[in-house]
């Protein structure tokens, strides 16, 4: 039978939460299957501060992996506001780091010891741009008066905008976008010193979807899903093959038990069909021919690394996702468990 099928570099996926442990070890092969590399948050509960902790986070990244998959963690270094210039140095020039992450504190998960505003690491940014060591930001500002749904269109001006002034040079990442007013920034700046990446959900999914028939905390991530206007502003500008975008799935997997809570943690544990996402959307929007630039090529072009040299094939057919994977006596849920999707992983 006549199949479709799309033939692209094998992916490399920009922003992961792979977390460690018991849950490291049960969801990492879902990340292995579909990407060659991952950049890997920092933010976990002991989070990674110092090029120490990056290695020994790696090697146990590295065991946790089944060895049919040829993977390669990129480690990144959480900025606090005692990071200091050593560290920074020894990681990126002995390649132990490949970029840092700027949380502002309590702006997401595991945000308690970030950065309380941008000019107390002033002197970090300014070694940063010298050495060209990449910024990751997540990028909402954590002014409590600030509306939740304008807190990501308040950052680029109040914050990144003025960052970018005084170093126009340092390599920037605008995490997980979910707004017109950061597609339209992001792109009339050189996508040599700032690209962005968007999640399979912000592009499927709006806040509508968030609260259709009940509230639906599988859908609680941050940046919050947002109004169908912006969401449609993700997916026009992925469909023009811009080279300011790429993946970053910010697939982020919490535990049942912390998602119904009375405090829900904010995440999306997508890995298990990120991919077959992202080629959904693609191809609703007419544009396949631009999935690989956008999965495979313009994420290295950014870091300044090669190109991977495999392929992965996705072909049409009908692919269930999984309804849970269990953690000793708790589970975790994936992104649209139990639901098809139209697209799967040539086996
Ligand atoms: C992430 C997490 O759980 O670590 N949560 C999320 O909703 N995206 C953190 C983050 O990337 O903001
Ligand atoms: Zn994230």
């Amino acid at each position: 039978m006549y199949e479709k099928k799309i033939t692209i570099i094998k992916p490399d996926d920009w922003h992961v939460h792979l977390r460690d442990g018991q849950i490291l070890k049960k969801i990492i092969k879902y990340t292995g299957k579909f990407y060659k590399r991952a950049i890997i948050m920092p933010n976990l509960d002991n989070p990674i501060i110092r090029c120490s902790q990056a290695i020994s986070y790696r090697n146990r990244i590295l065991r946790s992996m089944n060895s049919n998959y040829k993977f390669e963690p990129l480690m990144t270094c959480y900025l606090t506001p005692s990071t200091t210039l050593k560290e920074i140095k020894l990681g990126f020039t002995k390649k132990i780091f490949i970029a840092a992450k700027l949380y502002l504190r309590d702006s997401t998960t595991n945000s308690k010891i970030g950065i309380k505003k941008i000019n107390d690491i002033i002197h970090i940014l300014e070694y940063m741009e010298k050495i060209g060591m990449p910024l990751l930001i997540h990028g909402e500002e954590i002014d409590k008066n600030i509306d939740v749904y304008d807190r990501e269109a308040m950052f680029i001006e109040n914050t990144l905008e003025p960052c970018r002034k005084k170093f126009p040079k340092l390599k920037i990442v605008l995490e997980h976008i979910t707004t017109k007013e950061s597609v339209e920034y992001v792109k009339e700046h050189d996508p040599k010193y700032l690209s962005a990446t968007i999640t399979p959900h912000h592009l499927m999914l709006n806040r509508n979807h968030m609260f259709f028939q009940g509230i639906q905390p599988y859908l609680y991530c941050l940046p919050l899903l947002k109004k169908k206007l912006h969401q449609q502003a993700l997916r026009k500008v992925i469909a023009t093959g811009d080279k300011h975008f790429f993946l970053g799935s910010d697939t982020a997997p919490h535990l049942h038990k912390n998602k119904i809570n009375f405090f829900g943690y904010a995440g999306i544990f997508n890995a298990p069909s990120s991919l077959l996402c992202y080629v959904t959307v693609f191809e609703e929007m007419k544009a396949l021919q631009y999935l690989q630039s956008f999965c495979s090529e313009n994420g290295p072009r950014f870091y300044n690394v090669c190109i991977n040299k495999e392929t992965i094939t996705l072909v049409k057919k009908p692919y269930k996702v999984l309804k849970k994977i269990n953690i000793g006596k708790d589970i975790i849920v994936p992104f649209l468990a139990g639901k098809t999707l139209n697209w799967s992983l040539e086996t």
